[in-house]
């Protein structure tokens, strides 16, 4: 698992969606501690009909009832062999995944395969809630030696959603990430 994507034309378009909140924060472990409507109906549409992959405890964070995910095929990593989610496939390495989604997928995390695919993935798909939230697990940062934000939606309020521990209202926006290609070097 090495090199960028830039590196290689056949390497599959790994594409991360992720929500965060300040500080990068994404999950307490075991889920996300917020609930913003308008936030899953944005996750829906960019996800919809595509490949989406994630790691075990992302999946086991799911609502039973949306799990697989509707409407997208379903891989899960995992290196536990006796671990079968039903409805979803499963891989067992990054490298199985990345053979797996063929020409590219959603990658929804969580912490560990954000951090493992980051250096293959070529976009970012960010939602940011301008508050604060109590959880240990972290998005990866984008650096801007790295990533370039091509779009950027203007601030909303959300109407109902709300954040654990957060009194304010939930402003969020949405950011597209592109990696910056590799540069030739400049020659005299
Ligand atoms: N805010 C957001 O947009 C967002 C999105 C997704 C997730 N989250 C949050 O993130 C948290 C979960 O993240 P996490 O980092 O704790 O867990 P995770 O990345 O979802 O899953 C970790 C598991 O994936 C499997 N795995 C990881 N690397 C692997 C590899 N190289 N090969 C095979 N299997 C591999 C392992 O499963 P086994 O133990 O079975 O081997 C590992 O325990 C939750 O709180 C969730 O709500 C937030």
């Amino acid at each position: 698992m090495s090199g960028s994507p830039s590196e290689d034309s056949s390497a599959p378009h790994l594409r991360m969606v992720w929500a965060q909140a300040r500080d990068r924060v994404i999950g307490t472990g075991d889920g996300m501690p917020w609930h913003v409507p308008e936030d899953m109906k944005h996750f829906v549409q960019v996800t919809r009909g595509n490949t989406v992959l994630m790691g075990r405890a992302t999946w086991e964070s799911l609502t039973p009832k949306f799990r697989p995910l509707p409407g997208r095929r379903n891989i899960v990593l995992s290196r536990d062999p006796d671990f079968t989610p039903e409805g979803a496939e499963v891989a067992r390495t990054l490298d199985e995944a990345v053979d797996m989604v063929g020409e590219g997928a959603d990658v929804l995390g969580g912490g560990s395969i954000y951090a493992a695919l980051h250096d293959m993935a070529s976009e970012a798909i960010v939602t940011e809630f301008d508050a604060d939230a109590i959880g240990a697990v972290r998005a990866p940062e984008l650096s801007p030696a790295q990533w370039r934000a091509a779009e950027t939606s203007e601030w909303e309020t959300s109407e109902s959603g709300h954040i654990d521990g957060w009194d304010g209202p939930v402003r969020y926006r949405f950011i597209r990430y592109e990696r910056i290609e590799n540069q030739t070097p400049m020659v005299d």
